[in-house]
């Protein structure tokens, strides 16, 4: 595990103002707080299969983590557990102290928002522009308009987009509607942002700058796990290293490849 603390979320603008809540779990080995915990999670779906089977997960406030993993290990399944699309079958998800499968119905969008998410086929909204799509997203969850503007304008300035944002997807390149897709998970200030297969319809070329602004969002504070096949990106930047197979965490170490080692 790094040990190092994460550089300060006051380096995000729009968060000032939210002060950490003191419901944070106790200190482990890490003194850094904890956004995720999941504690022995088993994930059975409806037709028997195991997509999960005791997952035990620790992730530390301004961690990177690549989750791998050869498709159907698990990947997507955990993601879904994480944002409360699915509950547990065994187990707790624990995001920023709340478990999931305990919340009460009218704590569930708030606890949401502290999660953004990133998809590889993006999911934008085909008939609004790039400040639309971003927008949305605060609109749906009632967000005052005066304070809409200046908070999408912030987080395209951060994605780069400034300039296309009244682009509509079909106008961009895949690369900037991955970053479109980014800002969008941005603008509520979440504590985590998931990204599941972020460059998985990139080439090489537009995946690295992708991963380069994934980076840039983590040096800023947000907790960062990314699930890929890429190899080569995961080798390259020696980060924290999460690898299922068939359902089971089979590695969890910092600075490793996308194969296990040795
Ligand atoms: N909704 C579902 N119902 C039944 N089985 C599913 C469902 N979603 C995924 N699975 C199965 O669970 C396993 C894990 O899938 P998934 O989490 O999508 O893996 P990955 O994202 O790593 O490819 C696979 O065997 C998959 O077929
Ligand atoms: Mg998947």
């Amino acid at each position: 595990m790094t040990l190092t603390r994460p550089r300060s979320s006051r380096l995000l603008p729009w968060r000032n103002g939210h002060e950490p809540s003191a419901d944070g779990p106790p200190d482990g080995l890490d003194s850094r707080r904890t956004v995720l915990v999941l504690s022995d999670v088993t994930k059975t779906y409806p037709n028997g299969r195991d997509a999960l089977k005791d997952v035990d997960l620790v992730v530390p406030e301004g961690d990177f983590v690549f989750l791998v993993g050869a498709s159907g290990a698990g990947k997507s399944t955990l993601i879904r557990l994480l944002i409360r699309d699915e509950l547990p079958t065994r187990g707790t998800v624990t995001l920023d102290g709340d478990d999931l499968a305990r919340l009460p119905r009218r704590r569930v969008p708030h606890v949401r928002r502290k999660v953004g998410i990133v998809f590889q086929d993006f999911k934008l909204l085909p008939r609004k522009n790039v400040r639309e799509n971003v927008a949305f997203a605060l609109e749906v969850t009632g967000t005052p308009r005066r304070k809409i503007r200046p908070a999408v304008d912030r987080v395209l300035a951060l994605v780069g987009l400034t300039g296309q944002a009244e682009q509509y997807p079909h106008q961009l390149s895949g690369g900037e509607q991955q970053r479109t897709a980014i800002a969008r998970a941005l603008v509520h200030d979440p504590r985590i942002v998931i990204a599941d297969e972020p460059t998985g319809n990139l080439d090489p070329l537009i995946s690295w700058e992708i991963l380069q602004l994934l980076l840039r969002i983590n040096e800023l504070g947000v907790t960062v796990m990314m699930a890929t096949h890429d190899a080569d990106i995961v080798t390259a930047l020696r980060r924290r290293v999460v690898a299922l197979e068939d359902g089971r965490v089979i590695r969890d170490e910092v600075g490793g490849g996308y194969h296990r080692a040795g």
